[in-house]
């Protein structure tokens, strides 16, 4: 056996769907598992972004099928797990990683219009069950999976409907858990802490950033590069008996006694 490890292509003959994998986090997801043997299904509602990731993944040799899907919708989420059987003859592990983040309106919560309110919450909390729904029977016939839901460090900082929304997913990860681990489906989730995406760019003041900064062990923002290896390693056989968890990636950010 040689010293030099090869590539670890963990996912091989693996079919993994990334939903709001047109950019960010999501796309550095699919990308990974690309890379490491997977055939990926992008399952994003912006349709020019996600043909696009698609397209550079098959260009680079991989295997990736883009599929416009709203993951606050139950037809879409239905039709997407059937093209992802009818392309790739199933599916083996699901990222929920899609939420309206980049262009999220900040209102607080005494006076968030109940329209907006109802509407992010479809997609940030509802859309994890949704997608998870239209996967998990492929995954038992297949004899089983994995699904990581991405959380945020918001989860635990007080931080309005998108918190509630992320800390709503750690208790849709701990009861899925129990609900599909007797089919050999595992559930975990992964709470970053601030990740520097064009969205975070967008939308966190540089003011809040450095104060986050300032009290954060590692003291740097995340990369995208910086939390696939958590993502990865939860939804690979390494991880096989970890199940139930949600995982902090954010450089020590949330501490606690
Ligand atoms: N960037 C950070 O600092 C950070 C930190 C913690 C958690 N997160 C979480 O990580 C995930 C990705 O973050 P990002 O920075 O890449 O955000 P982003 O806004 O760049 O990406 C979100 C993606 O989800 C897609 N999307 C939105 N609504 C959708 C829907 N209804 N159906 C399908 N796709 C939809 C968007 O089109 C977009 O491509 C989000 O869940 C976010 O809450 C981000």
């Amino acid at each position: 056996m040689g010293l030099i490890a090869p590539q670890a292509m963990r996912f091989q003959n693996r079919v993994a769907v990334v939903t709001g994998a047109g950019r960010g986090i999501g796309e550095s997801y699919a990308k990974a598992l690309a890379r490491e043997g997977a055939k990926v299904v992008i399952a994003e509602v912006d349709a020019e972004q996600g043909e696009r990731v698609a397209k550079e993944i098959t260009a680079e040799g991989g295997e990736s099928l883009f599929v416009k899907t709203d993951v606050s919708s139950e037809a879409s989420t239905q039709a997407m797990g059937k093209a992802a059987r009818d392309v790739y003859g199933g599916v083996d592990l699901l990222v929920n990683n899609a939420a309206i983040y980049g262009n999220m309106e900040m209102h607080s919560l005494l006076t968030v219009p109940v329209d907006y309110y109802q509407r992010f919450m479809a997609v940030n909390m509802n859309g994890a069950l949704l997608a998870t729904r239209a996967v998990w029977e492929s995954m038992a016939e297949r004899g089983g999976g994995a699904i990581v839901n991405q959380s945020s460090a918001a989860a635990w900082m007080g931080g309005g409907y998108y918190g509630i929304a992320k800390l709503a997913l750690h208790a849709l990860t701990h009861s899925l858990a129990r609900e599909l681990g007797p089919r050999k489906i595992r559930v975990n989730a992964i709470a970053p802490g601030p990740v520097d995406t064009e969205a975070t760019r967008k939308i966190v003041p540089e003011g809040i950033l450095k104060a986050i900064l300032v009290g954060m062990p590692l003291g740097r923002v995340g990369l995208t590069d910086d939390i696939i290896g958590a993502c990865l390693f939860l939804l690979s056989d390494d991880a096989r008996w970890i199940t139930a968890q949600i995982l902090a990636v954010d450089g020590g950010f949330t501490m606690r006694a």
